[in-house]
């Protein structure tokens, strides 16, 4: 597996990471199954995926646990990735970056990881409010304490990037990135490689739409979290089959898979770290590992490109 730098931190990371939200995530998915999540977090680590992302807020904590069982003496072998700021439980609703409560936040998600330090911490999401320097200060007091050994923001537009980075080194944004979703293109993408700064996209395979299975009368459950991400709307949804569609057909033409094409794609993009592709079952996760192998033509990866550039 092919590494690439975490921004300005020296820690390398594996190019496919591994997405946790399915892992224990029963406020995200229906039928999760635990043993299997656990299982997958092994899963990609014997395969030689190095960085795993979890969130507090996944499973509400129940994600970090079972990460923290399935890492559990091998701990050198990962680079671990967690975020907070996300209320939950007995903290409410809503977001919160006030440094007394990330503190809190990191301390709960070592104890749920079973950890002393993670390797890269992230404020989720910002919450409109907290001075960001004064949030994104408290994690570089983290990082002097030896709690996290890199610092990063999510879902972070460009003027609070330049915030945070004003108080430290910003190592990763980690944001939603696609092909379907290019919005972080026009600022963020351009900022980060100027500043040095790792991006990793979340749902790079537009949350399974990309690998290709779906069918155009296809249903989310009413409890699935991805009604939020808007790809799976009705009047969206026939436009991104079309794309799909496009991918497909340059998959044959090359001789590789839509989902393979779609994380190629990604890892060619400028500043782009690691892709934390997420996976339900064993044949994804070493599917996703084998995205990586070989490389895409130039032509190729332009087609793709040229599916939905404007
Ligand atoms: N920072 C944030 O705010 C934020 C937000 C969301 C997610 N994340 C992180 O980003 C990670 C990735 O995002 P995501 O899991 O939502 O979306 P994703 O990686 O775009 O899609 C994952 C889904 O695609 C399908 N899939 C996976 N591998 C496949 C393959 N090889 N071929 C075909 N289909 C495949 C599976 O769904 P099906 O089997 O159902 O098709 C899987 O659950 C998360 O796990 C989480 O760690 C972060």
């Amino acid at each position: 597996m092919r590494t690439r730098k975490l921004g300005q931190s020296g820690i390398d990371i594996s190019c496919i990471g591994l997405g946790t939200n399915y892992v224990g995530g029963h406020n995200l998915y229906v039928d999760v199954d635990e043993d299997e999540g656990v299982r997958l977090v092994k899963q990609a680590i014997d395969l030689g995926v190095t960085h795993v992302d979890t969130a507090d807020v996944y499973g509400t904590g129940r994600s970090e646990e079972l990460v923290g069982k399935a890492i559990e003496g091998r701990r050198d072998e990962v680079v671990l990735a967690t975020k907070g700021g996300i209320l939950f439980g007995e903290y409410g609703s809503g977001i919160n970056n006030d440094p007394a409560y990330l503190r809190g936040a990191l301390e709960r998600s070592l104890k749920r990881l079973n950890v002393d330090h993670v390797d890269l911490y992230y404020i989720h999401r910002h919450d409109g409010k907290t001075p960001t320097e004064d949030a994104f200060g408290a994690l570089m007091d983290f990082k002097r304490e030896g709690l996290i050994r890199s610092a990063g923001v999510s879902n972070f537009e460009l003027p609070e990037l330049q915030a945070a980075a004003s108080a430290g080194p910003v190592d990763a944004l980690q944001s939603c990135y696609n092909l379907l979703q290019r919005e972080v293109e026009a600022e963020l993408l351009p900022w980060c490689a100027e500043n040095n700064v790792s991006f990793v996209p979340w749902g790079g395979l537009a949350y399974g739409l990309l690998g290709g299975r779906y069918s155009r009368d296809f249903k989310l459950h009413d409890n699935d979290w991805r009604h939020k991400t808007g790809l799976f709307d009705a009047a969206a949804y026939g436009r991104n089959m079309d794309t799909v569609d496009g991918l497909k057909t340059i998959a044959a033409e090359c001789g590789s898979t839509p989902s393979h094409l779609a994380l190629k794609w990604l890892l060619s993009r400028e500043t782009v770290g690691s892709v934390i592709a997420g996976a339900k079952h064993s044949g994804q996760v070493s599917d996703n590992v084998d995205a990586e192998r070989g490389e895409a033509s130039a032509e190729h990866l332009a087609a793709v490109d040229a599916l939905t550039s404007s």
